[in-house]
């Protein structure tokens, strides 16, 4: 089925000018950037949407690195979105990461890994809203 998936280019990536080959890599894999923007995330705005880690020992760290640099928030669609995102994407820590992968051949450390990307519907239809308004989804 046509799915939506919540997309973030994260801090060592926008850093490093990666933007444009990131996004070749979802458009290439038949994903559609129907929404976009470059933002700079605020502590508590981190703090809030990595909410779910935050017992994790790395919940600090993480939070600062994404408010180090400004990110890319996006949404893409297409079929089976979400699973072909995490696809393209390849494993979180890029020493597992498949070969021709985003953060393969991008990603610094499991931290610095160049993109995030939503693990289910449910999480996909959250990090959307809180992102983008319907009126900045356009398919
Ligand atoms: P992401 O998909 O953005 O969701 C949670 C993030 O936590 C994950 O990607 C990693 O970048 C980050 N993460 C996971 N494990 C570690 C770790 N051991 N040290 C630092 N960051 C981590």
């Amino acid at each position: 089925a046509i799915q939506r998936t919540f997309s973030i280019i994260k801090p060592d990536a926008t850093k490093r000018n990666l933007t444009g080959q990131i996004v070749a890599k979802f458009e290439e894999a038949g994903l559609r950037i129907v929404a976009s923007k470059r933002i700079q995330l605020t502590l508590a705005q981190a703090q809030h949407f990595y909410g779910v880690h935050k017992e994790r020992p790395f919940f600090d760290e993480l939070c600062e690195f994404m408010i180090s640099e400004p990110i890319v928030v996006q949404v893409l669609e297409g079929e089976d979105a979400i699973a072909k995102n995490r696809e393209v994407m390849g494993a979180t820590n890029p020493a597992d990461a498949a070969e021709g992968t985003i953060r393969k051949e991008f990603a610094l450390s499991v931290g610095e890994n160049s993109v995030h990307g939503s693990d289910a519907p449910e999480t996909a239809a959250e990090e959307i809203a809180f992102f983008f308004s319907g009126l900045e989804l356009v398919g």
